[in-house]
C-alpha cells in the first residue's frame, strides 16, 4: 500500500516516531525531504505536522475526501483529513467530545487547516436539506469573520487578527446540528494605526471596492481608499486578493447565515462610521481663559457621521472635544487638548469596531446555535494566533504569547506530563522522559497575586500617580529572582550586561523563546477606557445597532465601578477555554511556516528548526516512542473488543482485567505491544490498535451477518409455521365440508332407496286391494273429463261467424294448446268457406278482380286507394240498352268483360281523342264513339305488356308484340277513368286466355315503340296537368313528357 510503504521510507518517514536516529537535524531533514516531495503532512503518532506549501496542492479534492473517509489512520498517507476523520469517528462512534487544536506561527496555515477540517467534516457527515443548511451556515461564518477580523500583515496576507474557537455540535448520528463561536482579543489597535506594508481589516477595503455607487452614497463614503486616514494611503489593494469579489462573497455568506438586509445595512453603516471617524480632524484653539482647547476643524465628516447614526452633531462634537469630570457632587466640563482629542477619537473608533465585532460573533451564533435540546456531541476547532516575537512587542503580544503558553501547557499536560504520570499511577514499567514543564511561566503571568497580569490590574486600579514606570518597578521588585523574568534592573543586580534589553522593557523566557516586551501602553491598553461622554453620545444616537453597543452610555445606569480590565477579561476567557479543552479529547495540528517570504515550496531549515523547538516536537516524539499510543479502562475495552475471542463472547462473567488478558492472549500480539496497568490496558503502537479495530470491524460485520441470518431464519420459520397452521386449518375445514356434503348425498340416496323400497313394499301389500291399472284408468278418466269439459265449453262460447272476426277463447290447460290452435284454424277456415259458398258468381268474380287489383297496385300506384271506393262495374257504356251501340254489342256478344270510354293519345301531337274500349275474353277493341264502329281490334295474345305511372292518373301504355298484325301501328297510349279496373281486368283476361301473366310496369320512364321509331316517355308530376288527366307533350322526335297531377 502506498501509505504504509511511504510510512517506512527511511529518508522521509511519514510518522516521526519511526525516525532513526532521532535528532533535531534528522527531524528537520525529514520534514524538508517530505516537503520536497510535496508531502506537507507528517505524523507524530496522531499529531499532524503541517508545513505550509504556499501553493494549492491537488490533495483536497472530493476523491481525496472519499479516500480518507472511514480509512484506517495509518493505512493512508498522512493528511489533515485523516485526523479530521479520526476525530469525527471517535466523536460519532465512541461518543467522545473532540477538540482540534491548531497552533503555529502567523502564516503557518492554521486558518486554512481549520477550514479544511470543517469542510471535511461537512463532506462526510450525512446529507439532508436541514443538515445541509446547518453545514452551509457553519462554513459561511468563515468569510464573514475573516472580512471583519483578518488583515494583511507582513507575515501573512490573510492574517487572523483575533482568536477563534468554534464548537461544532452533532447529534447522536453524527449529523451537524449547529455551533457556537467564541472570539478572543481582536487586535483593535490596527483600526487606527498599522505598520507600513500592512493593511487595516479587510472589510474596509472590501466595502470601498465592492459596494455599488448607491450603497456608497447611502453610507456617505467615497470609493477612494486614499481619502481615509485610517487606511493605507499607498498599496491598498493586494495581489491575488479581489476585494470586490470578497465583498460580494461576504454579503452572500451573511444572507445564508440569516442576516436580514436591514441588519447588513446597519452593520455597514457602523463600519462606515469607524472609517469616517478617522477623518475627523481637530485643531487647537484658545479659550477666553487662555487655555488651549481643541475643536473640529472640518465639520463636514462629523455631520455626515451624525446623519448616519441619527445624532445631533453638537453632542458628538462636545464629546470629542471636551470631557465631563465629576468631583464629589459637582460636574465640571473640561476642554481637551488636541492630542487628548485625537486619543478620544481613536479610542471611540477602536471601541466601536471591537464591539461591532463581538456583536457580529453573537449574531452569527444566534443563527447557528442549536435550537433543540437534543443531546449533543461536540467537536471544537481552535484557531488562535501563534506565538509572536517582534522587534517591538507590546501589550497585545504579551497577551497572545500568554495564550500560546497556556496552549502549550495543555499540550504538555495532556500528552507529556499526564501521560507519564499515568504510567506511574498504573504501575507500568517506565523510564521518565525529560521535558520542559511551562507551568512556571504560566504562573509568572497569571498568578492571582504575584502574576504580571494581577500586578498590572493593581496598578490600573490604584489611586495616585500611575504609569508604566511604576508598574515596571513593581515587577522588578517582585520578580527579581524569577528564572523566567528579566529586565535591565534585574540584569544590573546580577551584573549582567546585555545591550539587547533596553530600559522600560521586561523580558520573559517563554517556552518558545525569549521575548522582550516594551511596557509603553500597557496601562492604557489594559484599562481600555473610553471617556464616558463618548459612550453617552453613542448611546444617544438613534442608530439601533450602534446604540446597543454602548449600554454603559445610558445615563440611568451610570456606574462608578470600573469595567474589568482587558487583561482580566482575557485571562478569564482563556481559563474558560482551557476548561473547555480539558473536557475533550485533543487532536493536534501543528502548523509550520517553511519560509518568511510566503514563497511556494521554499524550505528554510533554520526557521523550521526554531518552530520545531518551540512546538516541542522532539519531546513529543520521544514520549510517543517511549509510551503507549492507546489506553483504556478494562471495562470499556473488554466491552468493545470482547467479540474477538470465543471465550469472552458473548458473556464474560469474571473480572474485566482477566477478560482483557484472555481476550488479548487469543489475539497473539507481541508482548511488548501490550501493558496491563492497574485499571487500564495500554497498547503501544497505533498499528496494533488499528489492527484490533480492523479485526473488530470484520468481526462485527460477521456478527451482523449472523444476527441477520438468525433473524431471517426465525422470521421465515415463524412465517412458515403460521402458513402451515393456516393450511392445516383450511384443509380441516375443507375435508369436513366435503365429508358433510358426501354424507348428505348418501343420506338423500338412502332416503330415496328407502322410499322406493317402502313404496314397493306398500304397493305389494296393497295390490290385493287395487287393480294394478287403477291409476291409469283414473288418469284417463280425468283427462277425458277435462277434454269433455273444454269442448262443451267451446261449443257454448263459439265466437261470431263474421269472417273479419278472428277471436278465439284461450285454452284452459296447457296440454290443450295445440288442439285449441288447430280448432281455431279449422273454425276460421270453415267460417270462410261458409262465407264463400253463399257468394253469387258475379260477386265472387268482383272480389277476385279486387284481389287481383290489390296484388297488382297496392302500395305501388297512388291511384289505387282512390279506386277502392269505386265498385268494378265493367259495363259503363250500356251496350244492351243503347241501340246506338248495337253493332258493338254484336262484336262483343256474350264474351264482353268490360266496356268503357277512354281517350287515346295522339302519338304525333300528344293530344287526346275519345274512343270506346271493349274488352272481351279474346280481344281488345277500340271504337270511334260517334260511328260506334270498331277502329282497332287487338287479339289479347298480341299484347306484350302494359306500362302505367306511379301517380294518381289514368295514363297507360299498351305495348304490342311486333309480330302481330296491328303491331305495325305501334304501341297505344290511353287515358282511362277506370284505370285500375281496366288493367286488372286486362290482366285477368290475358292470364285466363293465354295462361301467361301480362307484364305490368309501374314506372316513371319507359320506352314505347311507335311507327316512326322508339319514343322514351318521362312522367313528371306537375300542377299543370290538373285533375283532367295527364297532359302529354312531345319533346323532339323521340321524347315525350307526360305531366301528371
Ligand atoms: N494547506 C495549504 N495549501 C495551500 N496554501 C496554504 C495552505 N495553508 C496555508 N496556505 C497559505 O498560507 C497562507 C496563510 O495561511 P493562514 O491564513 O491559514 O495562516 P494562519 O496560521 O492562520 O496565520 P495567522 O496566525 O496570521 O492567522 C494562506 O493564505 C494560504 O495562502
Ligand atoms: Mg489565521
Amino acid at each position: 500500500m502506498e501509505g504504509s510503504s511511504s510510512m517506512l521510507d527511511a529518508e522521509a518517514v511519514a510518522d516521526l516516531v519511526l525516525l532513526d536516529p532521532l535528532t533535531e537535524e534528522s527531524l528537520v531533514q525529514t520534514l524538508q525531504e517530505r516537503f520536497r516531495r510535496r508531502d506537507i503532512y507528517t505524523y507524530i503518532g496522531n499529531v499532524v505536522i503541517s508545513v505550509n506549501p504556499y501553493q494549492s496542492l491537488p490533495i483536497y479534492t472530493p476523491e481525496k475526501v472519499e479516500e480518507y473517509r472511514n480509512c484506517s489512520f495509518f493505512a493512508v498517507k498522512p493528511h489533515i483529513y485523516a485526523i479530521a476523520d479520526d476525530a469525527y469517528r471517535s466523536l460519532r462512534d465512541r461518543d467522545r467530545d473532540q477538540c482540534i487544536l491548531i497552533t503555529g506561527e502567523s502564516g503557518a496555515g492554521k486558518t486554512e487547516a481549520s477550514k479544511l477540517v470543517m469542510s471535511y467534516v461537512a463532506a462526510v457527515s450525512s446529507k439532508g436539506e436541514e443538515v445541509n443548511k446547518v453545514k452551509e451556515q457553519l462554513l459561511q461564518s468563515n468569510p464573514v469573520l475573516e472580512a471583519f477580523g483578518n488583515a494583511k500583515t507582513v507575515r501573512n496576507d490573510n492574517s487572523s487578527r483575533f482568536g477563534k474557537y468554534m464548537d461544532i455540535e452533532f447529534d447522536f448520528k453524527g449529523e451537524p446540528l449547529g455551533g457556537v463561536i467564541s472570539n478572543y482579543l481582536l487586535e483593535k489597535s490596527r483600526i487606527v494605526r498599522h505598520v507600513k506594508g500592512e493593511r487595516n481589516f479587510h472589510i474596509f477595503y472590501q466595502l470601498l471596492a465592492g459596494a455599488s455607487p448607491q450603497l456608497l452614497q447611502q453610507l456617505k463614503l467615497r470609493q477612494d481608499c486614499g481619502h481615509y486616514g485610517y487606511l493605507d494611503r499607498e498599496g491598498s489593494s493586494l495581489p491575488g486578493m479581489d476585494d470586490a469579489a470578497n465583498f460580494h462573497a461576504m454579503q452572500d455568506a451573511m444572507r445564508i447565515i440569516g442576516f436580514s438586509p436591514a441588519e447588513v445595512t446597519e452593520l455597514l453603516q457602523v463600519t462606515a462610521v469607524v472609517l469616517k471617524l478617522g477623518n475627523v480632524q481637530l485643531s487647537s484653539s484658545f479659550q477666553a481663559s487662555g487655555m488651549e482647547a481643541c475643536s473640529i476643524s472640518e465639520p463636514q465628516e462629523l455631520h455626515e457621521i451624525c446623519e448616519l447614526i441619527g445624532l445631533e452633531p453638537g453632542m458628538l462634537e462636545r464629546a470629542l472635544c471636551s470631557r465631563t469630570v465629576k468631583a464629589r457632587d459637582e460636574t465640571v466640563l473640561t476642554t481637551l487638548t488636541v492630542p487628548q482629542g485625537y486619543y478620544g477619537r481613536d479610542a471611540l473608533a477602536k471601541n466601536i469596531y471591537s464591539r461591532l465585532f463581538d456583536w457580529l460573533v453573537k449574531r452569527i451564533n444566534a443563527s447557528i446555535q442549536v435550537k433543540s435540546d437534543k443531546q449533543r456531541k461536540v467537536m471544537g476547532v481552535l484557531d488562535i494566533y501563534g506565538f509572536e516575537i517582534f522587534q517591538d512587542n507590546g501589550f497585545e503580544q504579551f497577551i497572545i504569547n500568554y495564550c500560546n503558553e497556556k496552549l502549550q501547557q495543555i499540550f504538555i499536560l495532556m500528552t507529556l506530563k499526564e501521560e507519564q504520570e499515568e504510567y506511574v499511577r498504573e504501575g507500568i514499567q517506565w523510564t521518565p522522559v525529560e521535558f520542559f514543564d511551562n507551568s512556571i511561566i504560566c504562573n509568572l503571568i497569571e498568578n492571582n497575586t504575584t502574576g504580571i497580569l494581577a500586578m498590572l490590574d493593581e496598578e490600573c486600579l490604584r489611586p495616585g500617580v500611575v504609569n508604566e514606570d511604576t508598574f515596571l518597578t513593581k515587577l522588578n521588585q517582585l520578580l527579581a529572582t524569577h528564572k523566567h523574568y528579566e529586565s535591565k534592573e534585574t540584569q544590573n543586580a546580577r551584573r549582567v550586561t546585555d545591550a539587547s534589553l533596553p530600559p522600560r522593557c521586561f523580558r520573559i523566557h517563554h517556552y518558545a523563546g525569549k521575548v522582550t516586551y516594551n511596557v509603553t501602553g500597557f496601562i492604557e491598553k489594559n484599562n481600555d477606557l473610553l471617556f464616558r461622554d463618548l459612550s453617552q453620545a453613542m448611546w444617544a444616537a438613534q442608530h439601533a445597532l450602534l446604540r446597543s453597543l454602548f449600554p454603559e452610555g445610558d445615563p440611568q445606569k451610570v456606574s462608578l465601578k470600573l469595567p474589568p480590565t482587558a487583561g482580566f477579561q482575557f485571562k478569564s476567557s482563556v481559563a474558560m477555554l482551557m476548561k473547555n479543552l480539558y473536557s475533550k479529547n485533543p487532536n493536534y495540528i501543528r502548523c509550520i511556516k517553511p519560509n518568511d517570504t510566503k514563497s511556494a515550496m521554499v524550505f528554510t531549515p533554520e526557521l523550521v528548526l526554531a518552530q520545531v523547538r518551540y512546538l516541542g516536537l522532539l519531546e513529543n516524539v520521544r514520549v510517543r516512542r517511549a509510551g503507549y499510543a492507546f489506553r483504556q479502562l478494562y471495562g470499556p475495552f473488554l466491552q468493545r473488543y470482547k467479540m474477538l475471542n470465543a471465550q469472552t463472547w458473548p458473556r464474560w462473567d469474571r473480572g474485566d482485567r482477566e477478560g482483557t488478558e484472555v481476550l488479548l492472549a487469543g489475539l497473539e500480539f507481541p508482548a511488548e505491544e501490550l501493558a496491563f496497568g492497574h485499571t487500564k490496558i495500554f497498547i503501544r503502537s497505533p498499528r496494533t490498535l488499528f489492527d484490533l479495530e480492523r479485526r473488530r470491524q470484520e468481526r462485527v460485520a460477521e456478527l451482523a451477518t449472523l444476527i441477520q441470518k438468525m433473524f431471517r431464519g426465525w422470521r421465515c420459520r415463524t412465517q412458515y409455521q403460521l402458513m402451515r397452521k393456516s393450511q392445516i386449518l383450511i384443509s380441516a375445514w375443507f375435508r369436513g365440508h366435503r365429508q358433510k356434503n358426501r354424507y348428505k348425498q348418501m343420506k338423500r340416496s338412502a332416503l330415496i332407496l328407502q322410499a322406493y323400497a317402502r313404496g314397493w313394499k306398500a304397493r305389494k301389500t296393497y295390490r290385493k286391494y287395487f287393480r294394478s291399472s287403477a291409476s291409469t284408468c283414473l288418469a284417463n278418466f280425468i283427462y277425458r273429463r277435462l277434454v269433455q269439459k273444454y269442448l262443451v265449453g267451446l261449443a257454448k262460447n263459439l265466437p261470431p261467424l263474421s269472417v273479419t272476426d278472428r277471436t278465439w277463447p284461450p285454452a284452459p290447460y296447457r296440454f290443450l294448446d295445440n288442439t285449441n290452435q288447430e280448432l281455431k284454424n279449422i273454425f276460421y277456415h270453415w267460417k270462410c268457406k261458409k262465407y264463400r259458398d253463399q257468394l253469387s258468381a258475379s260477386r265472387r268474380a268482383q272480389l277476385q278482380a279486387r284481389l287481383c287489383a290489390s296484388e297488382l297496385f297496392k302500395d305501388k300506384k297512388t291511384l289505387y286507394p282512390k279506386s277502392l271506393q269505386q265498385p268494378f262495374r265493367g259495363e259503363y257504356l250500356g251496350l244492351k240498352q243503347n241501340p246506338k251501340y248495337q253493332k258493338l254489342h254484336a262484336v262483343a256478344k256474350d264474351k264482353l268483360v268490360m266496356a268503357d270510354s277512354v281517350r287515346k293519345v295522339n302519338r304525333a301531337s300528344g293530344k287526346t281523342v275519345p274512343r270506346l274500349l271493349l274488352l272481351t275474353t279474346e280481344h281488345l277493341v277500340l271504337a270511334d264513339p260517334k260511328a260506334a264502329q270498331p277502329k282497332t281490334v287487338l287479339s289479347l295474345s298480341d299484347i306484350r305488356g302494359v306500362s302505367v305511372t306511379r301517380f294518381s292518373d289514368g295514363f297507360l301504355a299498351l305495348h304490342l308484340k311486333e309480330v302481330s298484325t296491328v303491331g305495325a301501328k305501334g304501341d297505344f297510349l290511353l287515358v282511362s277513368d277506370h284505370l285500375i279496373e281496366l288493367v286488372t281486368r286486362l290482366y285477368q283476361t290475358v292470364e285466363a286466355t293465354t295462361g301467361q301473366a301480362l307484364p305490368l310496369h309501374i314506372t316513371d320512364r319507359f320506352s314505347t315503340r311507335f311507327p316512326k321509331g322508339d319514343v322514351s316517355i318521362t312522367v313528371v308530376e306537375s300542377p299543370k296537368a290538373s285533375t283532367n288527366g295527364p297532359v302529354c307533350k312531345k319533346k323532339g322526335s323521340n321524347k315525350m313528357e307526360v305531366l301528371v297531377y
